[in-house]
């Protein structure tokens, strides 16, 4: 376990970030989500709810779940979440708690790392995916040294090998693993490169 990444961590995290976020959904979204038929969703530590706003806007039904009390109350106060047929429920729960009711067409995750170890949380929520439903996980590189206002220790960090061995091939197409990189900068820090995992993968 990594104690430091506890609720009391996200929530004094969330609660001294002010103003909204200038980062837009992340663009795994598109290239990855754009040709699925919409369904239900489950978006995995959805923070400040960009990601979730934008699938609703796609139409999917989404949960969006987050540990921060500060972080879902910002979201759901700050995001549209009614566009074309969607929605969002927002869910202040801990994920290594928390269970869905039933397995969803589509699980997500934007750099989520929660106290267990990471690969054992992609396993988690890799089984809240229903049959013929889809993954899709983005997580901080191992090499990722961009560090945000936080350092990523080994154990909050993502390797390709790692999670594609989670996924049994008798169960899991995977469509997509891959790093890719790309320059952000948030409330007027500095430009920062981030190195991400991108995993997209069918269940069978
Ligand atoms: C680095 S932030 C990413 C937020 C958002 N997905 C994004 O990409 O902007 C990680 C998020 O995961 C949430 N989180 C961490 N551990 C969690 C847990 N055990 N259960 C639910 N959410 C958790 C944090 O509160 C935080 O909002």
């Amino acid at each position: 376990m990594t104690d430091e990444f506890d609720k009391n961590y996200w929530e004094a995290r969330w609660a001294s970030t002010h103003g909204p976020s200038s980062l837009p959904p992340h663009p795994a979204l598109n290239t990855e989500l754009t040709d699925l038929r919409p369904g239900t969703v489950i978006d995995a530590g959805s923070g400040e709810g960009a990601e979730a706003a934008w699938l609703a806007v796609h139409g999917w039904a989404v949960t969006a779940v987050d540990i921060s009390p500060h972080a879902v109350t910002r979201a759901s106060a700050s995001t549209t979440s009614n566009a074309e047929g969607g929605s969002v429920t927002w869910v202040e729960a801990d994920l290594t708690e928390w269970e869905p009711d039933q397995q969803v067409d589509l699980v997500t995750t934007f750099y989520a790392h929660p106290t267990m170890p990471q690969h054992a949380f992609y396993q988690r929520i890799s089984e809240w995916v229903a049959p013929r439903g889809t993954l899709l996980i983005v997580g901080h590189h191992h090499d990722d040294r961009s560090g945000g206002s936080h350092g990523h220790p080994e154990n909050a960090l993502a390797r390709i090998e790692q999670v594609r061995d989670l996924l049994d091939p008798s169960d899991w197409v995977v469509h997509t693993a891959e790093i890719r990189e790309r320059i952000v900068a948030s409330r007027g820090d500095a430009l920062v490169t981030l190195r991400d995992v991108i995993i997209q993968a069918r269940r069978t």
